[in-house]
């Protein structure tokens, strides 16, 4: 859906994106992480012509970036940032309607797509429609950027920072609203972050970034149990790492079938993580749980040593 090839650009002589390559398949989350300034905010704006590269190629569907109209690049390209963009003289109404109005949507049509918009995002019309950005909370402002952004149902969305400037409990709450959205809209999107736990919890690939070029990319779990070099590691958390990956696999990955002995006391659902058994297993200070489905039967059972991965796949181990 998405492929830069080899793209670079300069700022005068400095190269800030120097020479990357990078494919998102349809559908995919992408997340480029790095350090502040290693070139995250220009690879995306490459993207949607926000900044012109200097050299490479950029194709969507196979089409080169560089020959897209204006108006094709703003109805298949929603964008997203961390200070919402939002303009502070006009209503959350207004706001969201802003790219089918450029796009010069007929009126019902502009309106009926912002209110399901703010339905899909949670945001009742009766209360929000006609507030202004001030009047909103920091998560409110952001899932109205977002509304703002999907408003001409683009097939693919950039999003920079998105949640950067909320508290950690509100971001969780736009992470996960997003991998909602995103499992029921199917976008392509290309998100970026300076956090790795965000990134690690969104992303189906995972692109790392330093000094305008990419060290490593691939899925997750590949680059938290193979990363390439010191830096990618310490990024991914150093010696968390290992709680890292445990948090990103299911439960139902390292299970045992139900084994002879009485089940145990402790349960635990087959898609919870590793991470969450491990809690459950040192909370109630036992080293043996029972896997139960949706329906709370029972469906295996997880020792201690093949949560870590000894005698992997051996029953009774
Ligand atoms: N418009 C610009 N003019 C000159 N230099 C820029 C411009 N935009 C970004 N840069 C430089 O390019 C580098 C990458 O910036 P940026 O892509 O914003 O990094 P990130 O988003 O990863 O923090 C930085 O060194 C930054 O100073
Ligand atoms: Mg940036």
């Amino acid at each position: 859906m998405i492929e830069l090839f080899e793209v670079t650009k300069r700022f005068g002589s400095e190269a800030a994106v120097d020479g990357i390559s990078l494919r998102v398949e349809k559908g995919q989350l992408c997340a480029l992480v790095g350090t502040s300034g290693c070139g995250k905010s220009t690879t995306l704006r490459m993207i949607n012509r926000l900044i012109e590269h200097s050299e490479g190629e950029i194709h969507i569907d196979g089409q080169p970036v560089r020959r897209f109209k204006e108006e094709t690049l703003r109805r298949r390209i929603g964008y997203a940032i961390q200070s919402t963009g939002l303009f502070p003289h006009w209503t959350v109404e207004r706001n969201i309607g802003l790219v089918p109005r450029l796009l010069k949507w007929p009126r019902d049509r502009i309106q009926a797509r912002v209110e399901e918009l703010m339905s899909l995002l949670g945001l009742p019309m009766e209360s929000f429609a006609d507030k202004y950005p001030n009047q909103l909370s920091g998560g409110q402002a952001q899932r109205v950027g977002v509304a703002r952004a999907l408003a001409a149902d683009p097939d693919i969305l950039l999003m920079d920072e998105p949640f950067g400037a909320l508290d950690p409990i509100t971001r969780e709450t736009l992470q996960f609203e997003l991998r909602d959205l995103q499992s029921r809209l199917h976008k392509t999107i290309v998100f970026v972050t300076h956090d790795m736990d965000e990134a690690l919890r969104l992303a189906d690939h995972l692109v790392v970034m330093r000094a305008g070029r990419i060290v490593q990319q691939g899925a997750p779990l590949e680059l938290l149990r193979d990363p390439i070099d010191a830096f990618v590691e310490s990024l991914l958390g150093g010696e968390d790492r290992g709680l890292k990956e445990a948090a990103l696999t299911p439960v139902s990955h390292r299970m045992l079938p139900l084994g002879p002995h009485p089940i145990a006391q402790a349960r635990i659902h087959r898609d919870a993580s590793l991470h969450q058994a491990l809690a459950v297993m040192f909370r109630e200070h036992v080293d043996r749980l029972t896997v139960v489905d949706v329906e709370d039967m029972p469906v295996g059972e997880l020792t201690l040593r093949c949560l870590v991965g000894v005698h992997r796949g051996e029953p009774g181990a």
